[in-house]
């Protein structure tokens, strides 16, 4: 690992923390301390430190606030039945920042020294994991290019930073299905572009055409491929699952969409629950087919942030699809419910996904 020392300095002037746990929401609130390493050419990585949450001091000719050169994570941080704190496979967390790294010529940070500094911060801002059922202490790693010089080339100074943030559910809604519309003229993604890479440019690209689907009131965009229009990718924040005739079916992981970490769980969790499950390309024409034939039974996206989200309603060039007369299927909910069973340890960790805090 990175022999590198982490510093704490603590606060002096600790904040009030939320007192009603059912309405934290998601990203609104953030805790007192965050950690940051800084990078230098020819130097590495040097100064760790857990220091008191607040501004970053960047040039405004920073390379991340001209060209989007920055890339980010998200994990949680959940409380026990007996009190103490885990998260949930953060090494996955760590090898996808260095992959979004490669992607955006970044430096790589050791994977096991990233563990190291999330178990630290969540240790340090313990008290501020919530309790209640559905809530945790969301940790949001990661890296922008600074420095001052604004030629189109990789940065020379990097910040990795960790912030937390107790949250609840990402919908407002909570866990009730979501409505979601299938975009057919903007795109997210292509092959060969930043899809598979974490990084903030993905999501600025994604706004308008969540912008326009959220005022004629859906939730979120499901994004078709890039070259066809055809084949269902994923949702904004999620990867997206269907069942079809009891089988699983999702998108592969070809380049353009993101390797969820809760989409790589779902489908061990799936299979070893006795569901066939298929990574392969899915058209649209294939759902709307198999919703005519009744054979479309659910659909849910798997996301950190979203953990499982049930779709009841989807339309394409208005064509509507609704699924689960509304209702959580039973699938997701089985599904919903083994996953955060482990993920609060109210399930024995048989994968070994689980890295304890405290
Ligand atoms: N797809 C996108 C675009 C995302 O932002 C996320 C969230 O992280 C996911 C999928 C789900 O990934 P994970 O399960 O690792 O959180
Ligand atoms: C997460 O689920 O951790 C994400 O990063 C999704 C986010 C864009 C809200």
């Amino acid at each position: 690992m990175l022999d590198l020392d982490i510093k704490i300095i603590k606060t002096e002037n600790p904040k009030e923390k939320p007192t009603d746990e059912s309405t934290l929401g998601f990203g609104k609130i953030f805790s007192d301390h965050m950690f940051i390493v800084e990078y230098t050419e020819g130097i590495g990585w040097h100064d760790a430190r857990i220091q008191p949450y607040g501004p970053l001091a960047i040039d405004p000719a920073s390379p991340v606030l001209h060209y989007s050169q920055e890339i980010f994570e998200g994990l949680k941080v959940y409380r026990r039945a007996d009190g103490g704190i885990q998260m949930f496979r953060p090494i996955e967390n760590a090898r996808r920042m260095n992959r979004s790294a490669e992607r955006m010529v970044m430096p790589q940070l050791d994977e096991e020294f990233q563990v190291k500094a999330m178990k630290m911060l969540a240790e340090v801002e313990q008290d501020w994991v919530p309790t209640r059922e559905g809530t945790s202490l969301y940790l949001r790693p990661t890296m922008i290019a600074h420095g001052a010089e604004l030629g189109v080339h990789p940065a020379h100074k990097y910040l990795y930073y960790i912030i937390c943030s107790p949250a609840g559910s990402y919908y407002k809604n909570g866990m009730s299905p979501i409505k979601i519309h299938i975009e057919d003229s903007y795109v997210r993604a292509v092959k060969g572009g930043t899809g598979a890479a974490k990084t903030g440019g993905n999501y600025s690209a994604s706004l308008k055409a969540a912008y326009e689907a959220s005022k004629r009131g859906f939730d979120q965009v499901l994004w078709l491929d890039g070259k066809q229009n055809k084949y269902v990718e994923e949702v904004g924040a999620m990867n997206m699952m269907f069942i079809i005739d009891h089988k699983l079916y999702t998108a592969p992981t070809g380049g353009s969409i993101l390797p969820g970490i809760t989409r790589k769980s779902v489908l061990r969790l799936a299979e070893d629950m006795g569901i066939e499950v298929f990574e392969r390309p899915v058209s649209v024409m294939e759902l709307y087919e198999a919703y005519s034939k009744g054979t479309l039974q659910e659909a849910f996206g798997t996301g950190t942030a979203a953990v499982i989200s049930p779709v009841g309603l989807m339309e394409y060039r208005g064509d509507i699809i609704k699924l689960s007369d509304g209702e959580i299927g039973p699938i997701a909910m089985a599904i919903y419910n083994k996953l955060t069973g482990i993920q609060r340890g109210n399930e024995p960790d048989l994968y070994n996904w689980i890295e304890r805090v405290k």
